[in-house]
């Protein structure tokens, strides 16, 4: 009978091993590569070889998986599914090979692609994603492209939104709170811009990288939840409602916030919010500005020999207005760095509150304006000008404020 054309192109399936046969041969590296994905998939695993590598030695005496100590015979592939055939002596995998043919087991071959029925892809997972590449005869390229989609997948640069769950109605939607960081879009965390990338509805706020806004697919419903300093403002509750309303309808919902969620950032309102009408909430830490935008104007927070603590306030109320929380003079006690955030309307008072209460005038400030974004902006000051500079210099928020030795350790404080 003719030998079967074969072709280069294979036809890819995904096999349901649980409960099934698989026979090993040979227990070196290619076997110590593959034994794990076999035993995740629940294979029943026998292993021949009179020799193992070290882990795969260690799996088998975890239980993992049957190992009989010897070469292969045939008969060996009797009641396997799939064969994985890679022990170092070819006649053996050449016999093996005949026994898999002849009783249709699909079999890889380590030394001898042509001859196999099978081939293995690179495969890698993400998030219940499974990619499973083959390119031929191109191991390195195959293994090339599944890492570019793997890390797509988890960065977010890659969307892979889960529809299955929504068309079936199954279930509630879900909620990510997402500290988006200052701005520059490469400071959100990899989770974050992985949730971002699957969304269906996206609350932002003013702050954080609304670039990244701009790359969503049409279908996506952004809503801009802009709390406008001194300005106009969407209150909290209607934040609140949207997110639990959106929930409800079975959407993937993220409410992208600047910086950290936690910090100022109203985050533990909208979590209780929403656990109040049983609505669970991923919440995924940001890089907050209090540190982020300092760092990115070339000031570090704390500094060796300068400033052992650094303390972050709120200067949204004046010192004088009893609304506030911060104290001020306990504040003015400290050498460390202090670090304001909201601060740009009051700083003439925090100033000369701080320096009434003992701060050194000459204390060094520095202040931020659009930190790690293009608009990025620094002026340089002290505590006795930082009031009348903020004015003249027209700086508006968001700022960060920096209070401080730290100000003048780096290499350019510019002015
Ligand atoms: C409501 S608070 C939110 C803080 C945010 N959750 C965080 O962790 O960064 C807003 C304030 O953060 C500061 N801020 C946030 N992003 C900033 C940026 N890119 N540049 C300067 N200041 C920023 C400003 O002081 C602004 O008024």
């Amino acid at each position: 009978m003719a030998e079967p054309a074969r072709s280069e192109s294979a036809y890819p399936v995904g096999l349901r091993l649980s409960g099934r046969r698989v026979v090993v041969l040979g227990a070196g590296q290619v076997a110590q590569r593959r034994l794990p994905a076999l035993v995740a998939a629940g294979a029943d695993v026998l292993l021949i070889s009179p020799s193992a590598t070290p882990s795969v030695e260690a799996m088998a005496e975890a239980g993992e998986f049957r190992w009989e100590r010897r070469r292969y015979r045939d008969g060996d592939l009797d009641g396997a599914w799939y064969a994985l055939i890679s022990t170092d002596d070819p006649a053996a995998n050449e016999a093996a090979s005949a026994e898999a043919e002849a009783r249709r087991v699909w079999a890889v071959r380590s030394d001898d692609a042509d001859a196999a029925t099978a081939w293995t892809p690179a495969t890698g997972r993400s998030e219940g994603v499974t990619v499973a590449v083959l390119t031929g005869r191109d191991p390195r390229r195959s293994a090339a492209v599944r890492d570019a989609v793997v890390e797509g997948l988890r960065d977010g640069s890659l969307a892979a939104p889960r529809y299955r769950a929504r068309d079936t109605g199954a279930g509630p939607g879900s909620v990510a709170l997402v500290g988006g960081g200052p701005g520059d879009p490469d400071l959100i965390t990899v989770r974050g811009r992985r949730l971002l990338a699957e969304a269906d509805v996206v609350i932002a706020d003013r702050l954080g990288p609304r670039d990244l806004l701009d790359e969503l697919p049409p279908h996506v419903e952004v809503i801009d939840a802009a709390k406008i300093p001194y300005g106009r403002f969407m209150a909290q509750e209607a934040i609140n409602n949207a997110l639990v309303e959106h929930a409800r309808a079975g959407k993937t919902v993220v409410r992208l916030k600047g910086g950290d969620p936690f910090v100022f950032g109203r985050g533990m309102e909208e979590v209780q919010a929403l656990a109040e009408q049983g609505i669970p909430c991923t919440v995924v830490p940001g890089i907050s500005s209090t540190i982020s935008v300092p760092a990115a104007a070339g000031i570090p927070v704390t500094h060796r020999g300068v400033a052992h603590e650094f303390t972050v306030a709120s200067g949204h109320v004046a010192p004088d207005d009893a609304r506030s929380l911060v104290d001020w003079a306990a504040l003015a006690k400290l050498r460390g760095t202090l670090v304001l955030l909201m601060s740009v309307e009051n700083i003439g008072a925090i100033a000369a509150t701080l320096i009434h209460h003992g701060r050194p005038a000459a204390t060094p400030v520095a202040v931020v304006q659009e930190g790690t974004t293009a608009a990025q902006r620094r002026i340089d000051a002290t505590l006795a000008t930082a009031g009348e500079r903020v004015k003249a210099e027209g700086i508006r928020p968001p700022a960060v404020i920096v209070i401080g030795d730290v100000v003048t350790v780096g290499p350019e404080p510019r002015g």
